[in-house]
């Protein structure tokens, strides 16, 4: 029998997808991040030996690509990097074209970043092995609200009793949308803080938990957790808010962080734009755990991927 293409849409992602954290259970989300704790990306586990982890790239990334690479080595999986720039799609093949020849090649998981909300949804209904969203367009970055809470936990212990607030351009963040979805799911509180540009009042529907506020030291006081967003210049153009306009009003300083519990950690998924969305004294300031934010995606997305081919213990 004539093999098709890509087989038609079964309707359901296979089991260890991880497309989004909207419709995640609060238990699996800290089933994850308990997984992850035991992950050791300097001591080799081939749980995966000889599985093929295909990264299939339509997008810029430095920390996403590297750490979910880095992450399948150290399991012992083959990894395979498939950029849209040089690649077929170039050539005009199609998303479900590229995910079935994936398939065809031995691909048992494919990470995928994407400019187009849904595009790891439509492939995941495609195929028939797990496929991991690691950011598509304006709609969610799973891992990376994963490991975000995989370094409040490493920090704060414990969710319980502590409050976050997201500052900067929160309407165009996938980071932002996926950070609202856990955070709320295991009991922190939220503000979100920007121009209304940045922080539309319909944001506050995106999950229960949420609170708007314009004002930046509003927002600080007695916070524990100060997540900055990167302020994506390109998105400004059209838009009534200058950049000289949110760094005066905006922008984290040391003196407004003062504002925050003394113990506040300050995140920001990256890249980070110095002199913009947060000065320098921030970004390399005692309370910034930037880097282990970086650090933490290698372990986290072990467990991910562990999790994606049934490895999860
Ligand atoms: N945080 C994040 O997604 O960074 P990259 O774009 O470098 O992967």
């Amino acid at each position: 029998m004539m093999q098709r293409l890509h087989p038609q849409a079964t309707n359901k992602p296979a089991r260890g997808s991880l497309l989004g954290i909207e419709h995640m259970e609060a238990k699996d989300i800290l089933g994850l991040l308990k997984l992850a704790r035991r992950m050791n990306p300097l001591k080799s586990r081939p749980l995966l030996r000889n599985k093929r982890v295909v990264l299939l790239f339509y997008e810029a990334s430095t920390r996403t690509r590297s750490s979910f690479e880095l992450a399948a080595k150290s399991l012992g999986a083959i990894t395979c990097l498939v950029l849209s720039s040089g690649s077929s799609v170039e050539k005009g093949e199609s998303l479900l074209d590229t995910g079935g020849t994936l398939r065809a090649v031995g691909a048992d998981v494919i990470v995928i970043r994407h400019p187009s909300a849904g595009a790891p949804h439509l492939i995941a209904r495609h195929l028939d092995i797990p496929v991991i969203n690691a950011g598509d367009g304006m709609h969610e970055h799973p891992s990376q609200a994963l490991l975000d809470a995989l370094t409040i936990l490493k920090h704060k212990k414990s969710f319980k009793g502590l409050h976050a607030t997201i500052v900067g351009d929160v309407y165009h963040s996938r980071v932002a949308r996926s950070a609202c979805h856990l955070l709320t799911k295991v009991g922190v509180p939220v503000t979100l803080c920007g121009p209304p540009e940045f922080v539309p009042e319909v944001a506050s529907t995106l999950a229960p938990g949420l609170r708007i506020t314009r004002h930046v030291e509003e927002a600080l006081r007695g916070t524990d957790v100060v997540l900055l967003l990167r302020v994506q210049k390109e998105r400004l153009a059209g838009q009534k808010i200058r950049v000289q306009d949110y760094v005066a009003r905006y922008q984290m300083t040391a003196a407004r962080l003062k504002l925050a519990r003394r113990d506040a950690i300050v995140m920001h998924p990256g890249p980070i734009i110095r002199g913009l969305e947060l000065t320098s004294e921030v970004a390399d300031g005692p309370q910034s755990v930037i880097m282990d934010e970086v650090r933490n995606g290698v372990p986290m997305r072990m467990a991910i991927l562990a999790r994606a081919l049934g490895k999860a213990r």
